[in-house]
């Protein structure tokens, strides 16, 4: 079927606003300038090294980088903003949060330096270990949403900037439960002028994007745009959403291993995930409420990808507990330990242990630049809504109404690149292949 949908080219500049302006965000944006000065290279990013197939498998080097297939936004022509309630430029909070090496952040001192954080929409009451000072100051929760528009407006205008994409990659706030306030825009709308509590700045971060139909990605655990006032709103401005939850660590291997012992029927008994790690998201996550969002957001991949209820005899009784342990000493070098009891032929029983010594900003980078330049896509593509080919990157998909997230990393992959066919008006390609055998 061919594709009407033809994205239009990626001209002028892109600016990519990202409100939180900690480890993840300066990672990524002085990784950008390292990648642009020629000094690193974009591991990890499918949008600058990924390759698909397009066409048969019959042909010989069909096999195309996705910026070559569709036309991703220049990496050259990005331009990186935000909002903080530190008020420390990129460089300064970068050399703070000590995931990069002093060296390189000195060759892209100049740069870094000039980008300042803008005023944070901020409440202590959703972040209790935080305090900052850089912040806006209004009387309602729609004034503040209003001066969060303003500000992207000035930013576009001073920064000579085409289009813009909003990632969220602030601290993972209080768990607020879905409420009858998120149900439409109008009861949004009408929460926002009366300051209800279960409107976090996150989400008035997400409804100014959206609101000016600008794309909006969650990273962190928050509701923020997965409720249903948000998507009404969304499909009303033409915006691309996705949310929520940057996919990285602990959860990626998850999403790597449990497909796997699915396509095998091999039982698990139990799962146990713990990790430390000391930044500022660890000092965060040390709160228990706080904790509590990221707890919901990292347990419902098992249950979605092993289908417990289905399957009861391999996966009925598995029992799964997450825990997350804020150790300064380790920074953003992050330890996740997984023991797994799983079972097999006659029902013997076997471990598998996992030690995954990570770097929890550099794998979270690549998805954010990936999740900014892929919306953008979207939204040039006249896409607007969820966008669930991005659930690739998130531990708790958004999915329409009625649906089932997907969690299983390759099913998500395979949604990933026919997304990219279909907007390339290329064939889908769904693995079948008997034609190449029966005529
Ligand atoms: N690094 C990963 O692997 C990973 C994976 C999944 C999700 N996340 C999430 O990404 C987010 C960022 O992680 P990080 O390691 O960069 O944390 P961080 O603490 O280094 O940075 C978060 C920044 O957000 C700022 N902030 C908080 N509330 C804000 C607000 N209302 N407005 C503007 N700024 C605000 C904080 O001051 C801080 O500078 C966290 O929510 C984290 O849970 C990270």
């Amino acid at each position: 079927m061919a594709n009407k949908m033809k994205a239009t080219p990626a001209k002028g500049k892109l600016g990519i606003l990202l409100p939180g302006m900690g480890a993840v965000a300066t990672t990524t944006i002085a990784g950008v300038h390292a990648i642009n000065k020629g000094l690193a290279s974009p591991i990890g990013s499918l949008t600058q090294m990924g390759k698909i197939r397009v066409g048969k498998r019959n042909k010989k080097s069909n096999k195309v980088l996705m910026k070559d297939l569709v036309p991703i936004h220049n990496l050259k022509n990005v331009v990186f903003g935000g909002w903080d309630l530190f008020k420390d430029n990129v460089y300064e909070a970068a050399v703070h949060a000590e995931v990069l090496e002093p060296a390189l952040l000195n060759k892209l001192k100049a740069p870094l330096s000039k980008i300042k954080p803008m005023k944070a929409v901020f409440d202590k009451k959703y972040v209790k270990r935080l305090e900052g000072s850089h912040v806006k100051k209004a009387k309602t929760k729609m004034d503040y949403a209003q001066a969060v528009m303003r500000d992207i407006r000035k930013w576009k205008k001073d920064n000579k900037v085409d289009r813009v994409v909003m990632v969220w990659c602030g601290s993972t706030e209080i768990y607020i439960k879905e409420s009858a306030v998120h149900k439409t825009v109008a009861s949004l709308e009408a929460g926002m002028r009366k300051n209800h509590k279960d409107i976090a700045p996150s989400m008035i971060y997400a409804y100014a994007a959206v609101k000016m139909g600008i794309p909006y990605a969650n990273g962190a655990p928050n509701l923020s745009c997965d409720v249903p006032a948000m998507v009404e709103l969304a499909k009303q401005t033409g915006a691309p959403i996705a949310g929520k939850d940057f996919k990285t660590g602990q959860t990626l291997m998850k999403t790597i291993l449990a497909p796997g012992f699915k396509a095998r029927a091999l039982g698990i008994e139990g799962w146990f995930s713990t990790n430390i790690l000391g930044n500022r998201d660890g000092a965060v996550l040390d709160d228990p409420d706080n904790f509590k969002t990221k707890e919901v957001s990292k347990l419902g991949v098992l249950e979605q990808i092993l289908e417990p209820k289905e399957n009861k005899e391999l996966y009925g009784d598995m029992y799964h507990k997450v825990r997350i342990n804020y150790y300064p000493p380790r920074g953003d070098a992050k330890e996740g330990w997984d023991n797994i009891d799983i079972r097999g032929w006659l029902n013997y029983p076997m471990q598998i242990k996992v030690d995954f010594l990570c770097r929890d900003s550099i794998l979270a980078a690549p998805l954010v630049l990936d999740l900014a330049l892929f919306l953008d896509l979207a939204k040039r593509s006249g896409m607007s809504g969820i966008q669930e080919w991005l659930s690739f990157y998130l531990k708790s998909p958004q999915a329409g109404k009625g649906l089932q997230p997907q969690h299983d990393i390759f099913k998500q992959l395979q949604k990933l690149e026919n997304t990219l066919r279909h907007i390339a008006g290329e064939d889908l390609i769904n693995h079948l292949g008997l034609d190449y055998y029966q005529k």
